[in-house]
C-alpha cells in the first residue's frame, strides 16, 4: 500500500537537484528546497527559472503554469524548513562524509514516518541509510540528467528499505510521469553500469589517439544514433561526477574497463568538469 506524498524537501540545488526540484513541482506538489547558503541557493533558483523560461519560450508551459509551478517551491537554507516533509531527496555533491552527516540532520529533522531518499549516482545507498537511527525508511531515487527531460527513475532498495517505501516511491515517480525501475544497491545499479564501460572506452579511445574528439561523438551519433556523443554526454553529466561513477564501479568490479582514463583524472584536476565550468573534452560559452 502507498502512502500519500505531497511536501517534499530537495536538499542541494546543483545541476540534479533544481531539476528534481522542477519535476516535483511541475507535478504539483509543494517543494521545500534547500541549501547550505544565500549564494547556492540563489544559483539553485536561477537554474529553475531559466528551465522554466525556456519551456514557455518555446511554448511547452503556459506563463501562469509557470508562475504557479514556482508558487509551488519554497526557498530556505534552514534545514529544519524540510520538517513537514513526507519525502526528502538528498542531491549534495557526492562526498561520503558529507551525505553521511547530512542524513543524521535529517533523521532528527524530519516526522518519523517521512522518507529520506538519496539521488546518489556513486556512493552505496546502504552506507547512507546506516548513518540514521532508521534506515528501513532509506532508499535511493536515482534520476538521470536532465531530470526534467530524462523519464528513467532508478528506485534502490537496500537489503533494509521498507517494501512499503519502495512502493510509495514509485507510486510517486509514476505519478510524475517517470518510468521507475526497481533496483538492488550495487555500484552503478541498472543505467550506469550499462552506460559507463561505453563512456570510459570513448575516453581511452580519445586518449589513444586512434580518433578525434569530434569523429568519435559523430560515431557515435550518427552511427549508432545517440542523441549526444559520449564525450558531450560526459560534459553534460559532469567530469568530477563521472569519475566518482567509474572509480565506484571499478572498486567493486575490477573491470578494467571502468578504470577512469588518465585523461579524465587530469581534467577533473585541472577544474575542467564539463558543462558546468564551461569547458570539458569541449567548452562552452
Ligand atoms: N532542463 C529542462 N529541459 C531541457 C533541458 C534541461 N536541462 N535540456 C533540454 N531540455 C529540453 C528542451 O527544452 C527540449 O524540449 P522541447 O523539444 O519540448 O523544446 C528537449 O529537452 C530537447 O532539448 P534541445 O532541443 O535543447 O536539445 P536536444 O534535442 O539536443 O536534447 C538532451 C538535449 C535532452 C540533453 C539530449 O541530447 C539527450 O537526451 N542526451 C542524452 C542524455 C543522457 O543520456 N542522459 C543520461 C546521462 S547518465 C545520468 O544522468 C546518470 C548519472 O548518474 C550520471
Amino acid at each position: 500500500m502507498a502512502r500519500d506524498i505531497t511536501t517534499v524537501g530537495v536538499t542541494g540545488l546543483g545541476t540534479m537537484g533544481a531539476g528534481i526540484v522542477e519535476v516535483f513541482a511541475r507535478g504539483g506538489l509543494q517543494v521545500v528546497a534547500t541549501e547550505v547558503d544565500d549564494a547556492a541557493l540563489e544559483r539553485g533558483r536561477g537554474v529553475l527559472a531559466r528551465s522554466t523560461a525556456r519551456a514557455v519560450a518555446k511554448g511547452r508551459l503556459e506563463q501562469a503554469e509557470a508562475d504557479a509551478l514556482h508558487g509551488r517551491v519554497t526557498f530556505t537554507t534552514d534545514l529544519a524548513g524540510l520538517a513537514g516533509c513526507d519525502l526528502v531527496v538528498e542531491a549534495v555533491p557526492e562526498r561520503p562524509g558529507l551525505k553521511h552527516e547530512l542524513f543524521r540532520r535529517l533523521d532528527d529533522v524530519v516526522a518519523p514516518g517521512a522518507v529520506l531518499a538519496t539521488n546518489t549516482s556513486s556512493l552505496s545507498v546502504t552506507d547512507i541509510a546506516v548513518a540514521t537511527a532508521h534506515p528501513e525508511r532509506v532508499v535511493g531515487v536515482h534520476f538521470f540528467n536532465p531530470a526534467p527531460v530524462q523519464r528513467l527513475v532508478e528506485v534502490v532498495t537496500t537489503v533494509v528499505t521498507d517494501d512499503e517505501v519502495r512502493d510509495s516511491v514509485r507510486a510517486l515517480a509514476e505519478r510524475l510521469g517517470k518510468t521507475p525501475v526497481v533496483v538492488g544497491d550495487r555500484a552503478g545499479f541498472i543505467g550506469n553500469a550499462l552506460l559507463f564501460g561505453y563512456l570510459g572506452h570513448a575516453v581511452a579511445m580519445l586518449e589513444s589517439g586512434r580518433a578525434t574528439r569530434d569523429d568519435i561523438d559523430t560515431a557515435a551519433r550518427v552511427g549508432l544514433g545517440y542523441p549526444m556523443g559520449p564525450l558531450a554526454l560526459l560534459d553534460l553529466i559532469g567530469l568530477d561526477t563521472a569519475e566518482a561513477i567509474l572509480t565506484t564501479m571499478y572498486e567493486q568490479g575490477r573491470d578494467r574497463l571502468h578504470a577512469p582514463s588518465p585523461l579524465l583524472t587530469e581534467l577533473v584536476a585541472a577544474g575542467h568538469l564539463g558543462r558546468k565550468t564551461g569547458r570539458g573534452f569541449f567548452v562552452y560559452p
